[in-house]
């Protein structure tokens, strides 16, 4: 079952996405040389809380921290640590808030100092993905059709999509249906309405789509090849006007 939200609910989606916009807006400015990804877990957390929202991943199915921090070839599910980043490295931030019973979600690709031509290319190309989706996320077409657009300009670039994770429907929970794949045939799968909350989240390896689950701590997901992978998520609201961005 696809929740359709209700107006009233929309106003608390708004609001949860909004401080999840602001928090990635402040973490941002501390992102270099030197900070630690447990540092920048600490900002997140704290302006989350400070905004009168709860980190939503915290404790989720037993994740130990408020944020996911994924560096070079950690894809997703990062755990932030004593690691301090490095100029040339990129790193993901990838959390959500949930505010009044609602939730947000969100991530970003961001560069340490300067980059390779290789990684700057990789994040432009995976934020692009996003925006393909976000152009099919319209009542009356599929979720297919969103799994497509961001498969095929990945592909194009030489890249692949990550198929063991997905992006997800968002509402009174951080993961409803439908379940968004980055891969897939258009005219294929769920028609989306208006009402509906999704979390469009491309994952794009710049070398093969395999990835490996950490044996250890069972969260950190690395590419297999040792490739450098991003990730660009938002919460978007689909509207009889069209996609509507709820966290940027
Ligand atoms: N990366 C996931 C998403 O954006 C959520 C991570 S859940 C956690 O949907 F438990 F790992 F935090
Ligand atoms: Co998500």
């Amino acid at each position: 079952m696809i929740p359709i939200k209700t107006d009233k609910e929309i106003t608390k989606m708004r609001a949860a996405s909004r401080i999840v916009a602001d928090t990635l807006k402040h973490v941002e400015a501390f992102i270099k040389p030197g900070v630690t990804t447990g540092g920048l877990n600490k900002i997140a957390e704290d302006y989350i809380l400070s905004r009168g929202a709860y980190p939503n991943f915290k404790n989720y199915f037993g994740y130990p921290a408020a944020t996911c921090i994924s560096v070079n070839d950690v894809v997703i599910h990062g755990i932030p640590d004593a690691y301090a980043l490095r100029e040339g490295d990129i790193v993901s931030l990838d959390f959500g808030a949930v505010k009044d019973g609602y939730h947000g979600d969100a991530a970003r690709t961001y560069p340490v100092g300067n980059v390779s031509k290789e990684a700057a290319k990789l994040m432009a190309v995976t934020r692009e993905c996003f925006y393909e989706g976000l152009k099919q996320a319209r009542a009356g077409r599929r979720v297919g059709d969103i799994s497509r657009a961001i498969q095929a300009r990945a592909e194009a670039n030489g890249y692949s999509v990550v198929r063991a994770f997905c992006g997800h429907g968002i509402g009174k929970n951080l993961h409803e249906d439908p379940q968004i794949p980055n891969y897939g045939a258009p005219g294929q799968g769920p028609c989306l309405q208006a009402g509906f909350v999704l979390a469009i989240e491309p994952m794009v390896n710049a070398g093969g789509f395999e990835v490996t689950v950490d044996p250890v701590d069972k969260w950190t997901v690395r590419t297999k090849d040792g490739k450098l992978s991003a990730h660009y998520e938002n919460t978007v609201l689909i509207t009889n006007g069209g996609p509507e961005v709820l966290t940027e």
